[in-house]
Formats: C-alpha cells, structure tokens, sequence
C-alpha cells in the first residue's frame, strides 16, 4: 500500500493559522503541496521570532529539506511570486516544482478585479489581486497555462488576440493593451526566472507517493469562502476544501489521508458578506487588537467574533475532518466571559445548520466563565480547567476532536496531543 497524503484545510473565512500548523507539520513531512487559490492567500509564519510572508509558496519551504508544489489548481501570479516571495529566499532550484498547468494569473486579471470591484454596486471586497478573473478565463477556455511560458512570443501573440476579442469590455475598464515587444519580454523574463521550476507535478507526486514520502497538502482559504459551499456570492473563486485538492493536484479521494481541519479559537472574515457571529462592540475589538488582526495580503482590517459551531461542523463534515487545530486560544485571555454559537436563529426557528443564504441569520450563544492566561502553554494539563471546558464543548459541538492547540504565533507554542 502506497503512502496516503495528508491534508489541512481552513474551517472558517481563511486566515486560522493555517500557515504556523503546515510549518509545524512540515518538519515530519518530505513534500508540502499548494492545491487552489493564488497570491490572494497570506500566511504568516513565524519562527525563533522571525516573521515570514508567504503567498503562493507552500509553507513548507521553511523546512530546508521539504519538496514544495504548486499545483495546477493554483493560479499562478509570475510577477508575485518573482519580485516578492522567491525574494526572500537564496534559490528554491530542486526544493520548489510549479504545475505546467497551473494557470497564469497575468496583470490584467488584477486590473478586470479592481474594475470590477469599483463597478458593482456591492462590492465583494475581493483582495484586487486578480483571482476571480483568472479563474473565470480558465473555465470559460481562454486562459493560458503556466506550461505555455516555454514559448514567450507565442504566448503573447494569444494574449493579444484575447485583449483584440474583448476589446470593447476592457476599454471599458480602461485596461490597455499591452505593447507586443514589451509583452514578449515580460514573459521571456517570467520564462528565464521560472523555467527551473516548472515541471509535471501530477507525475512528480505520484512518484513521491511511490516511493512512500510523507506528502501534506495545503489547503489555501477557508471552507466559509468556497465557491460552492462557501456564502456565495461573498466568496472566493476555487474550491478550497479537502475535494478541491484531488482536482488541483492530480490525486485520487484514496490518495487523502488525515485531514487536519484548522479554526481560530473565534472568528474572523476580511471582506464583505455575512458573517453571524461578528461583534461590533468592544468583545471584537479586544480579539482584533491581541490577535493582531490585519491581513497578510491588504493590510485591510479583520472583521470578528465569536466561535460558530454551527459552520464548524458544516465545515468538519464537508472536509472530512479526523481533527481540529484550535488556534489562537490565547487571544482569549483575560475574557471575564466567552461565548460559542450553539444555534442560529433563522425565519423565527432555531436550526443547527448553515442556510442556503446566511444573510438575516442571528446567533444563539452559549456563555462560559473566562480564564486567565494560556499564553505559550505547551502541554495541555497545564491548560486552564475554564479554556479545557471551552475545547471539550467545541470538540462536542462539531463532534470532531481538538488534537492541535495553539496558544501563540511560534512555532514552538504548540499541544499536540496523542
Ligand atoms: P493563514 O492564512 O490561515 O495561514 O493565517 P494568517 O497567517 O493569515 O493569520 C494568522 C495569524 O495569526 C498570523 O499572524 C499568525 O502568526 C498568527 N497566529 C497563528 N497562531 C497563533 C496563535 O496561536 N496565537 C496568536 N496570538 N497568533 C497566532
Ligand atoms: P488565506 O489563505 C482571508 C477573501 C477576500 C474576499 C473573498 C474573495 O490567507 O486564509 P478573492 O481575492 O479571493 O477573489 O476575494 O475572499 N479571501 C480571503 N480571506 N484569507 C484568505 O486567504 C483569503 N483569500 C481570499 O477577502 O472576501
Ligand atoms: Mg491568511
């Protein structure tokens, strides 16, 4: 029997921590794979007090001995992952493999987003990084793949013809067409930057699984903002749970191990949409300030509140989840009261489930006593008995058991527990 990949994937609207538990799980995995999404996700990393930022390159890389893999459900930004993350690091040759059908997510994708954006009466609060128009072109067939870099003029020459068909549309938006040559030397640069990368990841996996390495996929994204499961239309533009990794990497449901599903100790979303458990007064405030809750990628400010059982456990079912990793536990120190939703109020019922829409639906909370301190904690007894009464009733509630906590954003502030 070969070897099962395992999995961690958002439970909420993105940002859990799900980049500090892929580094925490890279150090006993050989090959960390990124299966959606693009530079629209941002983690922050940190170790020994050293803080990274990573987008689109898996969070694996901090592991000198990890594989890392973009796969082909990604779109791919050159120019981010050129001018910003590679930056940070000496060289990636041999440590990092890009799909060559992962799809290109090119300047204009990122223009059509913020025009967009700018045009609709509401506005998505996307991150204008070009997601949604990247991806639409890959499924209306007029996208370019990553693998059509080997040939620079070609490429542009199929750009231009698609700038020309749309031509009425993007000078609507004001998006201009590119000049041939400069075009041509953009990609050539893209091309001579990226080529040592750019590989058949599909069939570079299933050898890894061949040989039987530990393989970790990572999911970007939270399962609030799927494109199908998520509060569309307040969504992003891929599947980002577990399923969206067999089509974003070539894999096979047999191929999926354990699936580590990763929830903050509360809630958070960066964008517009609903969002139930959010709170306006000073219980949100509090989170945001000790949390620091500013995204990776805008800057913007999170959005917070409480934990929501109810879309927890709508999120542990769709992913599979065998656990929970419940971060940021200690951002709810000093709390004289937590609360959980237990329930939704929706149409005058309480119900135990996410609605087609969540627009309208109000919280039902249960209260518990608050504790004191679990900053740094590193084994679980010594855990407060007010924050062990919190995850048991978490673990109850999305009957899905806590096996990760995290108590704060270093790598070595981490239960793991048996
Ligand atoms: P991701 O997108 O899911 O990888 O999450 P982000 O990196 O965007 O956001 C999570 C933030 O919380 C980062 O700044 C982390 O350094 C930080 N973080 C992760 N775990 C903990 C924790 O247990 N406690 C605290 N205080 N911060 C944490
Ligand atoms: P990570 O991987 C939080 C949100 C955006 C917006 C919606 C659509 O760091 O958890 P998009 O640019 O994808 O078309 O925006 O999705 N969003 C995220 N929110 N964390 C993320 O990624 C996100 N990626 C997209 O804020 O509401
Ligand atoms: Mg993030």
């Amino acid at each position: 029997m070969r070897n099962q990949a395992d999995m961690i994937v958002g439970l909420q609207w993105g940002d859990e921590g799900k980049g500090k538990i892929v580094d925490h799980m890279a150090q006993t995995h050989d090959v960390v794979c990124r299966f959606a999404g693009g530079h629209n996700a941002g983690h922050t990393i940190v170790v020994d007090g050293k803080v990274y930022a990573l987008h689109l390159i898996p969070s694996g890389v901090l592991n000198p001995d990890a594989i890392n893999i973009i796969g082909n459900g990604v779109v791919l930004s050159p120019e981010n992952l050129i001018d910003k993350e590679l930056k940070q690091f000496s060289s990636l040759k041999g440590k990092l493999f890009i799909s060559d059908k992962a799809h290109l997510l090119l300047p204009y994708h990122a223009q059509i987003d913020q025009a967009k954006e700018r045009l609709r009466k509401k506005a998505i609060g996307t991150t204008g990084k070009g997601i949604g128009p990247a991806y639409a072109d890959k499924i209306s067939r007029v996208g370019h793949r990553v693998g059509e870099l080997q040939n620079p003029e070609k490429l542009a020459q199929r750009i231009l013809n698609h700038f020309d068909d749309n031509k009425v549309l993007l000078e609507l938006m004001e998006i201009k067409r590119p000049q041939e040559d400069e075009l041509i030397d953009l990609l050539t640069h893209y091309k001579d930057e990226l080529d040592c990368y750019i590989t058949d990841t599909t069939k570079l996996l299933w050898e890894l699984l061949n040989e039987n390495k530990r393989v970790l996929l990572e999911g970007a994204q939270g399962t609030m903002l799927d494109i199908d499961h998520g509060t569309y239309p307040y969504v992003t533009s891929s599947n980002t749970i577990s399923a969206g990794a067999c089509s974003g990497l070539g894999l096979n449901p047999k191929d999926i191990g354990k699936v580590t599903g990763i929830a903050k100790a509360y809630c958070t979303r960066v964008g517009n949409g609903p969002f139930p458990t959010e709170d306006f007064g000073e219980d949100g405030k509090k989170m945001a300030d000790v949390g620091k809750e500013f995204g990776t990628t805008t800057g913007r400010a999170r959005r917070c509140g409480w934990f929501d059982a109810v879309a927890a456990r709508y999120a542990c079912r769709l992913n599979g989840c065998d656990q929970i990793a419940l971060m940021k536990l200690d951002v709810l120190d000093g709390f004289d009261e937590v609360k959980i939703c237990v329930k939704y109020e929706f149409e005058g019922e309480q119900i135990d489930y996410v609605p087609y829409d969540l627009e309208g639906v109000k919280p039902i909370y249960k209260s518990f006593k608050g504790w004191k301190s679990v900053k740094g904690i590193k084994e679980y007894d010594k855990l407060p008995d007010e924050a062990k009464a919190y995850i048991k009733t978490i673990e109850e509630l999305t009957q899905t058991r806590v096996g990760v906590i995290s108590t704060s954003p270093d790598r070595k502030d981490t239960i793991v527990l048996k």
